[in-house]
């Protein structure tokens, strides 16, 4: 396939290359989604007006300039049209999910707008989610190599899975830390990963050099959770562009909750307890632990619960756990050669555990 850039050299030619790119994949996205029927134009519309960050199509474009070609190792990778319509494809996907998981949370408002089932309710979204994912398969099915689409449809199972993991453990006091990783790794890093090792195989690189940008992309990707649900605890609406406090009002417990639970004292323990249940909704009876006093909201008690997070360190707990992930990501980019699109990856690593958004 034809060099769509020059092989960029530096970090500056690389974010132009990477800008570049992803207006094309912009296109893709946009053409493959197109409607004659208004109904699904305007919800399409809507899908493409909420565009966020585009980490994972960004990432699939810039792990395929940093990866090595195993077929031709004196050229340097350069970004083809199958490299944009895996990235297309991988922001789709996700867009998917995304599209699914606000109607299982209920959510109003995502990236500073309405979600697609305030705006036309939860039927149209599970249809609009159905579009994407179905949309992405026949993009896929444009691809000249099979394994790419086999191993797009293992990552969307992959993807649910641990998305019926997490639903089956909703209100569950006694989640661990090993089960959320399960969760985490399924339902997000899964993905991120895959953005990564299509980049590399697009390339041309070797298995061994693919599963290495996969494994990057996926401690990456744990570390992004990780900071998104710490971003549920402590964020505010005005930047995160959607509400906080959503995990613990939809009795979701994450690292800095079920850190929390397991290292203070058990009579901290019954109390923060307590005070989980007012948070999610639920009551417990638990013989000889009273209940709290009516007069405190759900909100009252997650606001307690932050501070009690605060005090045990399980806050600066999580931070710790996501930034070794990310330093683990980096170092699998050790063996691949120093370039531009190699910076830009070490970069965006460091970035994912410092946004705030
Ligand atoms: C966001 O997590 C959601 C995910 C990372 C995955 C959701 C997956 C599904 C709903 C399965 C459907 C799959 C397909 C292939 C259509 P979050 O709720 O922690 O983040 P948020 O704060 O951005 O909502
Ligand atoms: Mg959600």
């Amino acid at each position: 396939m034809a060099p769509t850039a020059s092989t960029p050299s530096d970090l500056a030619e690389t974010q132009a290359a990477i800008a570049a790119a992803l207006e094309r994949v912009e296109e893709r996205f946009d053409h493959q989604l197109r409607s004659d029927l208004p109904p699904v134009s305007r919800l399409v519309n809507h899908i493409e007006h909420y565009r966020g960050k585009m980490l994972r199509p960004t990432l699939a474009l810039v792990c395929g300039l940093a990866a090595p070609s195993s077929l031709r190792p004196s050229v340097s990778p350069f970004l083809s049209l199958d490299h944009i319509t895996v990235a297309a494809v991988c922001e789709m996907i996700h867009m998917a999910t995304l599209v699914h998981d606000d109607v299982l949370d209920e959510a109003d408002t995502r990236r500073r707008g309405a979600t697609i089932n305030r705006l036309a309710g939860n039927e149209a979204a599970v249809i609009l989610g159905d579009y994407l994912i179905a949309s992405a398969y026949h993009l896929c099915s444009q691809l000249d190599s099979q394994k790419i689409a086999l191993l797009v449809g293992h990552i969307s199972m992959t993807l649910c899975a641990g998305e019926l993991l997490q639903l089956s453990h909703r209100n569950d006091l006694s989640l661990d830390e090993p089960t959320y990783f399960e969760i985490v790794e399924r339902k997000t890093a899964s993905l991120i990963g895959l953005a990564c090792r299509l980049g590399a195989q697009c390339s041309g690189a070797d298995e061994a050099t693919c599963a290495r940008f996969d494994r990057f992309g996926a401690r990456l990707g744990v570390a992004f959770q990780i900071q998104d649900d710490l971003l549920d605890l402590t964020g505010q609406q005005s930047t995160l562009g959607k509400p906080a406090g959503k995990d613990m009002e939809k009795g979701k417990l994450t690292l800095p909750m079920i850190h929390h639970l397991a290292a203070i004292m058990p009579g901290d323990r019954a109390r923060s307890l307590l005070l989980l249940e007012r948070a999610c909704g639920i009551r417990i009876h638990r013989a000889g632990v009273p209940a709290l006093p009516h007069k405190d909201t759900p909100g009252d008690a997650a606001a307690a619960l932050r501070q009690a997070l605060d005090g045990s360190g399980s806050i600066a707990h999580a931070i710790r756990t996501a930034e070794r992930l990310v330093g683990e990501a980096c170092s699998e980019l050790t063996p691949i050669p120093e370039s531009g699109a190699k910076s830009l990856l070490m970069m965006m690593a460091e970035a994912v555990v410092k946004r705030a958004f």
